[in-house]
């Protein structure tokens, strides 16, 4: 309208304008997309609307039916990108995790929040004790048994259980007021003390040495063994318990054999760690802190009776200890592979698979549609759908509900996920960074 002016008042400015896009990645709790939950941005679903997703909240929802999420997909579809970046992004907003990292790949991650991944390594200077105090009586019973279980490849036997159990009240008697260690408990089954001999009923010394010989021996090869030097002694100083971001890097043990009980002892002292937090807040009152405990690429490690122990407890006690397990595996069928067919560390394995709240499915080979439509309840339509997913795509399914999801990085967020240096190339759709470019030489 001619001579219409639009007067502005002083100090007004104009209003800044974004897309939706920019404003949900700047205010990623703020967002109202995914099922109406706050949560992170994590990118696009199918209906092109943001996808926000945090685990707690579709817990307390009973959307998700525990916080635990199980990742799937073949190499390089973006597993592992999906999970750093959530990292990332959850860290803004108090979140913690643990890292069991034994591919060695979470340095640039753990740099962009300003910490330090602990490398463990036969030789090394950093030390965990797995059986400290802080997990309780219990919580040091509990965790012994999956290490003795991780060292000896098999279940213990009762007589084992008997011992374990005395020896590890001796070795807490012996230290005092300090925590006990392997090697103490090693000692004490090899040269049983008499309240042990008598709390097991055994007829003698001798005969209690004999009968736990072999869990001796099991436990006394972590000390001496290929892991001498990681779990023999007091935990090194310097872990600071509340860094948003603990990554213990075993990429140092490549694939042998040791790499199962490296892992289950790594899982034992974070889960004492998580139960003296716990213990802590049941007394103050005041709320746990939560946080994901990270295992990618778990398949190469479920056979281990151990680590399969371990990992059903962590699952089990998600909710008590505030904390979500987000694991990483090829496919579904990895789990019943995880040991000789119908053995407990095959049944357990499968039992995680009730115990998660959220499936990720990246794109899928195709020996896997039957376990997609019998074990997951998928429709043929989301079958194959899962065939044909294209890298950073994957089908979410969280209990009855599930959808497309398009993942979104930024390119700082690309630096930090880029795991394809080996290759020397850029992966098609994927526009390299800078950073990238210099890394690689174009
Ligand atoms: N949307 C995407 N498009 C193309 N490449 C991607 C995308 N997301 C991630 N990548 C790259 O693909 C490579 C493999 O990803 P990664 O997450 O390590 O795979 P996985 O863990 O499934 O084996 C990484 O270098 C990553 O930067
Ligand atoms: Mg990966």
């Amino acid at each position: 309208m001619q001579g219409a002016a639009v007067t502005r008042r002083r100090g007004q400015r104009p209003g800044h304008s974004a897309t939706t896009a920019h404003f949900q990645a700047a205010y990623p709790f703020q967002g109202q997309g995914g099922l109406g939950a706050p949560g992170v941005y994590i990118g696009a679903d199918a209906f092109g609307g943001a996808w926000v997703f945090d685990q707690w909240e579709l817990y307390e929802r009973r959307i998700m039916r525990s916080p635990n999420i199980v990742v799937l997909g073949e190499i390089a579809f973006a597993k592992s990108t999906w999970i750093k970046t959530f990292l990332y992004r959850q860290f803004l907003f108090g979140r913690q995790s643990f890292v069991i990292d034994i591919k060695g790949e979470y340095l640039p991650l753990a740099e962009a929040i300003g910490v330090s991944p602990f490398v463990l390594e036969p030789g090394g200077s950093m030390r965990l004790n797995p059986i400290e105090r802080r997990g309780g009586r219990k919580g040091q019973l509990t965790l012994l048994r999956s290490v003795a279980m991780a060292s000896l490849r098999r279940h213990l036997v009762p007589e084992e259980e008997a011992g374990l159990r005395v020896a590890l009240d001796q070795c807490n008697d012996e230290a005092g007021s300090a925590d006990p260690t392997l090697p103490n408990v090693v000692d004490v089954l090899l040269h049983p003390r008499e309240p042990m001999v008598a709390g097991v009923s055994a007829a003698s010394g001798p005969e209690f040495a004999a009968a736990n010989r072999e869990l001796a021996l099991a436990l006394q090869r972590l000390c001496d063994g290929d892991l001498k030097g990681i779990f023999d002694g007091q935990t090194s100083a310097g872990i600071d318990l509340d860094s948003p971001l603990i990554v213990f890097d075993l990429s140092a043990m490549g694939d042998s054999e040791a790499l199962g009980v490296l892992a289950t002892c790594v899982g034992a002292w974070q889960q004492a760690v998580l139960r003296e937090r716990k213990r802590v807040s049941d007394e103050t009152g005041i709320p746990m802190r939560k946080a994901h405990c990270v295992f990618e690429e778990v398949w190469q490690v479920t056979p281990n009776i151990g680590v399969a122990e371990w990992l059903q407890a962590n699952f089990k006690l998600c909710r008590a200890l505030a904390i979500s397990n987000i694991l990483s595996t090829h496919k579904l069928t990895d789990f019943d592979t995880a040991g000789d067919k119908g053995s407990r560390a095959v049944r357990i394995a499968q039992n995680l698979v009730p115990d998660a709240g959220c499936f990720i499915i990246h794109r899928q080979s195709p020996d896997q549609r039957e376990v997609l439509r019998d074990d997951l309840g998928r429709s043929e339509t989301e079958v194959e759908l899962a065939m044909g997913l294209d890298v950073g795509e994957a089908l979410w399914v969280m209990g009855a509900y599930s959808t497309l999801v398009q993942q979104r990085s930024s390119a700082r967020e690309r630096e930090i996920t880029f795991t394809d240096q080996q290759m020397g190339a850029n992966p098609p759709g994927f526009r390299p960074t800078p950073t990238e470019i210099a890394r690689t030489g174009g």
